[in-house]
């Protein structure tokens, strides 16, 4: 099954509105010559309205790093699906510093994993296991809950829209990776399964599954020859250019026609 590479960045809370305008003028040529990829970058919400119109033509996505799933009322700092819908065309859910540090559970993932997709969105949706439950041999079991959870009552309709991102708490922001060899195994024998068994063996593999997790241009291709690593959820290294448009080129050698 041939997938498009896709490869995000995920900016944190990383980069004022100028400092993002900066980013993207150099970001933008390197990346718009890198075809066969799905190219995205995920700024914080400040950031969004400043670079959406640099990105016009570019071939390069936009994407929120969260959002509410109503459509409006008294829920004070929060940002709703069609104001995300707005200006991007993608929205990360349930990425595990959500999960950690603001309270979000399987089931608010689940919300907003299905608000995303009421609004046309792309959703990237993170599920990933903690050091202690690697530690205990507990991946498989606690990626299949998150999985099982997270994506409940989702109509098969939509599943070939959804991108899923594997990013072990662990590997996250120190340096840390998983090796190549361990992500794919998560990948084809934990998450492809669980999508299979939601929407059926074809949707499954459509389904682009993202490894992220302290991914850089040197150890990208190892992630990026594996065969059920479709493309990267990168950190750190997307906010350094020369990085992310190695690691987006490495994913189109290692996976690209
Ligand atoms: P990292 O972050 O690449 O800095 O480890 C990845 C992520 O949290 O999406």
């Amino acid at each position: 099954m041939n997938r498009t590479p896709f490869v995000a960045g995920n900016w944190k809370m990383n980069k004022t509105a100028a400092e993002a305008r900066a980013l993207i003028n150099v970001l933008r040529d390197p990346l718009r010559g890198i075809a066969g990829v799905e190219k995205v970058v995920c700024p914080p919400f400040t950031s969004i309205f400043a670079i959406a119109s640099l990105l016009d033509g570019s071939g390069v996505g936009l994407g929120a790093q969260d959002m509410h799933w109503e459509e409006k009322g008294a829920f004070t700092g929060e940002v709703a699906p069609n104001m995300v819908k707005e200006f991007c065309g993608y929205v990360i859910v349930g990425h595990s510093e959500r999960r950690a540090y603001f309270s979000e559970t399987d089931e608010t993932v689940n919300r907003k994993l299905r608000a995303a997709l009421k609004f046309d969105l792309i959703p990237i949706v993170c599920v990933g296991e903690t050091l202690d439950q690697y530690e205990s041999g507990l991946t498989g079991e606690v990626v299949s809950r998150q999985m099982k959870l997270g994506f409940a009552d989702v109509d098969s309709a939509h599943a070939s829209r959804i991108v899923v991102a594997y990013e072990p708490v662990w590997a996250i922001g120190t340096g840390k990776a998983s090796s190549g060899e361990n992500a794919n195994y998560v990948h084809a024998k934990v998450i492809r399964p669980a999508l299979s068994e939601l929407f059926g063996e074809s949707n499954a593999q459509a389904i682009r599954i993202l490894y992220g997790g302290s991914v850089t241009a040197a150890n990208a291709s190892e992630f990026f020859s594996q065969s059920d690593i479709d493309g990267a959820l990168v950190g750190g290294a997307s906010l350094k250019p020369d990085e992310f448009v190695a690691i987006v080129k490495s994913s189109k050698e290692s996976k690209g026609e």
